[in-house]
This record gives C-alpha cells, structure tokens and sequence, in this order.
C-alpha cells in the first residue's frame, strides 16, 4: 500500500493532467494498492491540509484536458519562510500534513519557484518526486518540459496570423511572447513564424539593429516586417544597469510591455506603424498538443515506476532523448537559459533572422 500526495504549483500549462494520469496509471497496472491525496491549489493545500481523496477513475478522461484537475497557485519561495498572515509557519504546515496522512510520498508538479519548494521539502525529510511543467522550458537538468510544445503551436499560430494581415498592410507587427525570464518560447515560436527580427532576454537589443533589419528588408521590397520579442527582452542600454535600477527603472515604465517601448522606439524613429499583439495568457491554455500528451504521459510513467522503486528526491527529466532521473539538489534554484552561442541561434542567423545584436 502506498499513500500518495500530488499537487501542482505555480502557473497552469498544457499536459499538467496527462502527467498525473500517467503517474497513476502506471501505479494502478502495477497493481499496487494506493490512496491518493490530491491537494487543491497547489502548496496551499498541503499547507492548510486542504485534499480530496481520488481514485484511478478520477485521473481516466484528462488525457486530452488543459488546466489541472487539482487547481494551482504561486506561494513564493521567497516567502515560504515567513508565517503566513495568521502566524502559521508554512514549512511546518507541510511537514505535518505529510506526516499526519503517513504519506509515502509527494508527487509535485511544478516549475522553478516549485523545485525550489520541492528540494526544501526533500532537506526537511519528505519523500518527493516531482515533474517538470511550464510552458517556458527554463527548468534546469531537462532538455524539454511539457507545455512547452503546446505554447509553442499557439505562440506560432499567432505569428501566422499576423503574418497575413501584415503583409496585406505593410506594416511592422511585435507579436510579445511569454516565457518569463528567459527566450526559449519566443525564440521557438519566432523561428516557426518565419519572424524577421527576434528579440530575447539573453540577447541584449541595440533598437538601432532592429530598424537597420527593417529598413534592409523595405529595400529588399519586402512590405512588412515580424517582430517576436520575448517577455522578458532587454535592450542593451537596460542590460548595463545595476539590478536595482533596472528596477526603478520598471516602477516609472509607462510601457505595458516591452514591445511597447520597442514600438514606441521605431515608430519615432522610423516613422513607420507599428502594431503589437500580446497572446498572453492563451499560450498556456487549452489541450495539450500531441507530443506534450505522450511526453507528459512518459515523464508520469517514470515518476510512477520511481515510486514503486522506492526512489525519492528525483526529478524525471529528459536529456538527450532519454527519460532521466535528476537529483532534485541539482535542478532547484537553477535556470535554463537560451546560450546566444547556442547552436540553434547561429542558425537562425543563418537565415537571416536579427537577434538585433
Ligand atoms: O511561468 C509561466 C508563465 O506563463 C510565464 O511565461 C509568465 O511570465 C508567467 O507565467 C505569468 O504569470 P501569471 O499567470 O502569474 O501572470
């Protein structure tokens, strides 16, 4: 018999249930007797003792479904020291929850600020096993995690059609993609899109670079031009200032976004008009694509046989196009990062794409 505790953490992505699915799945073939304790919304619920008990019926259907069964929420590892508004000290919650339901182990699935929980939880003395969840693939000690492809397909579908009412216009268009701090989605989604110009968080902009791409592709006779600018973009100027006055900088931006102030930027400077569209929120929604389905689907499978081996502080990761078992000390805290040296980015300027570097 063994006694299960699964939640998810953070923001909501694509594949969060085909993951869960594959977990019990693969506990329930192996016929081993288990009780699963789903607790809702994430680290609140196994902070406030907050479950509802499931069965292998609750997890058959939820292949194909966006979201998480279990909703989630951001409890900021920032904070997870500090008592909550009533005095109660969060890592202790935790720990009592587990222990009061003699829990075998947790099943957490989650992105960054989630592992750094997750490893905190493993220090403390808990069992955990955790999955790699969000659209903005930055997790440390995986290649690839799920949502990611999904987010890419609506990034993309996004460029797409833009492109045509671009080119029907002439027009400049910024399509704003999400991905946090770092440009894997922007990046994957530009390329898709067949974007002229695309701006990321590790690649520092001259926004004199951008308009030279611009002007070089109206003397080529080209009407329009595809600008995918991550989130979390910075220009060169942006990228010298101390932390803390970046910082400033943001408490007086009177940009929504960055692509704002990239359009703001050409459209003085060039005269030319400039449309941003900001999918937002759309590119974590919805069903999972097919290859998040089956990848969330293994990675589950695996964390279901590390729990019927009895092997806990892991990971399931994906490296070199194997499923892997990652030491949860050396994913948490860690972010994975698009290198500007990275093969992937040399090609794209290959052809012809301005990283406005
Ligand atoms: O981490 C996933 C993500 O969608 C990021 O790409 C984005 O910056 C962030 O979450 C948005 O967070 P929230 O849903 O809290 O606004």
């Amino acid at each position: 018999m063994k006694r299960i505790g699964m939640l998810t953490s953070g923001g909501d992505c694509q594949a969060l249930n085909a993951a869960m699915r594959g977990v019990v799945k693969t506990l329930v073939n192996a016929e081993e007797k288990i009780e699963i304790y789903g607790f809702l919304d994430g680290y609140k619920g196994l902070i406030y003792s907050r479950f509802q008990m499931l069965t292998g019926k609750d997890f058959s259907g939820i292949l194909t479904k966006g979201g998480t069964i279990l909703g989630t929420s951001r409890t900021p590892f920032k904070l997870i020291h500090e008592p909550d508004e009533n005095g109660v000290d969060k890592v202790e919650a935790m720990k009592q929850t587990y222990h009061k339901l003699q829990l075998d182990c947790l099943v957490i699935l989650g992105g960054n600020g989630t592992h750094k929980t997750a490893n905190l939880l493993r220090e403390e003395g808990l069992n955990v096993v955790t999955l790699p969840k969000t659209i903005d693939n930055d997790l440390w000690g995986t290649d690839m995690t799920f949502g990611f492809q999904s987010a890419v397909n609506i990034a993309t579908d996004a460029i797409d059609c833009i492109h045509t009412t671009a080119a029907s216009h002439g027009r400049v268009f910024i399509v704003e993609v999400m991905g946090h701090k770092v440009g894997w989605l922007t990046l994957n989604a530009g390329m898709a899109g067949g974007a002229d110009i695309i701006l990321l968080p590790e690649i520092p902009y001259d926004i004199n670079k951008v308009i030279e791409k611009i002007e070089e592709r109206d003397r080529n006779g080209s009407r329009f031009t595809i600008i995918a600018v991550a989130e979390g973009a910075i220009s060169k100027e942006d990228a010298k200032l101390s932390k803390k006055d970046y910082k400033k900088k943001l408490e007086n931006y009177s940009y929504p976004s960055v692509s704002y102030e990239v359009a703001a930027k050409i459209q003085e400077k060039t005269g030319r008009e400039v449309r941003v569209t900001v999918p937002g929120h759309m590119q974590r929604g919805g069903s999972p694509c097919p290859y998040d389905r089956v990848f969330a689907s293994r990675l589950g499978a695996e964390a279901g046989k590390l729990i019927l081996d009895g092997q806990y502080g892991f990971m399931v990761g994906y490296k070199n196009r194997e499923i892997v078992r990652v030491p949860l000390e050396e994913v948490a805290g860690k972010l994975k990062m698009v290198s500007p040296d990275a093969a992937i980015v040399q090609e794209a300027k290959l052809l012809g794409i301005s990283f406005g570097d």
